[in-house]
């Protein structure tokens, strides 16, 4: 039977542009849906603030896109999701899809050497991550590794790729690389360095996150719900067309631009 709120957009929220990486995922798995990204630019970083801070912004957050008319909800962010899927679970009845470090997948990995999970300061505080890793301590050795400062970098010095290296250059300077068997992206902003993530680690390091499993995880709860829309896209056909619709907390400052673009650059063209 169809649902009556099938040809509603589903809404992604992140602090500001990092949640683009699990939209262009997400697209490339359901492009015939409709979105509605909220960047919170105004807020971000969400990192580095206390945990009652980011739980609020991120209620306020997932309120605004209830009331635009939502059929259901992505936290493309792994601090907001540590810090507000259960109170923002039980203030809607859309589904609420989250985003947890990919602790589980380098594990399946059965890594030779160290697992490293970088991730906001807060997403490693929450008792939600170390619920998580408390399943898996015994199986491989996780280091985690807050990486303050990086969401501001990539967020207002994106081309600026000198200081994304240094940064990176800094963070791995006291680690032999060559204990390291995985490194975990466990912030969604960190998924748009990628690149450079994999140029200083050189070529024996996995470099994984969980934006695929997301993807898939809302399609199969939109499928269960009988709240997807059309076909289901197994093989993506790029450049896909996408119907995205923007909302900047803030004064925007071409955030929206830099949304597009990021999207571009996956092969998805915004309408
Ligand atoms: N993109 C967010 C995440 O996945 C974090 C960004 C922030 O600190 O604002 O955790």
């Amino acid at each position: 039977m169809k649902n009556s709120k099938v040809k509603l957009p589903i809404g992604v929220f992140d602090s500001g542009i990092g949640g683009i990486s699990v939209l262009a995922e997400i697209l490339k798995l359901l492009s015939h849906e409709e979105f509605i990204y909220f960047a919170d630019t105004l807020h971000s970083p969400y990192g580095i603030k206390p945990e009652n801070i980011v739980q609020s912004l991120s209620i306020k957050a997932a309120e605004f896109l209830s009331l635009l008319g939502i059929k259901s909800l992505v936290i493309a962010c792994n601090t907001a999701t540590s810090a507000a899927i259960s109170n923002i679970r039980k203030m809607h009845t859309f589904p609420v899809i989250g985003m947890e470090p990919a602790v589980k997948l380098a594990v399946d990995l059965k890594p030779k050497g160290k697992i490293i999970v970088m991730a906001t300061p807060l997403t490693l505080k929450s008792k939600k991550f170390n619920e998580l890793i408390s399943h898996y301590t015994h199986l491989a050795e996780i280091i985690l590794m807050p990486c303050a400062g990086l969401v501001e970098i990539i967020e207002q010095d994106y081309s600026d790729r000198r200081k994304i290296e240094n940064y990176l250059a800094s963070l791995f300077s006291s680690r032999e690389k060559k204990d390291i068997s995985v490194v975990v992206l466990g912030c969604t902003h960190y998924i748009l360095i990628k690149e450079e993530i994999m140029k200083i680690l050189g070529g024996e390091i996995h470099v994984i996150d969980g934006n695929y499993g997301t993807a898939k995880q809302l399609r199969t709860v939109l499928q269960n719900e009988c709240l997807l829309n059309n076909t289901v896209i197994e093989k993506p056909c790029l450049p896909l067309k996408a119907q995205v619709k923007f909302y900047i907390s803030g004064n925007g400052n071409g955030v929206e631009a830099r949304c597009k673009q990021l999207l571009q650059q996956e092969g998805i063209i915004c309408e």
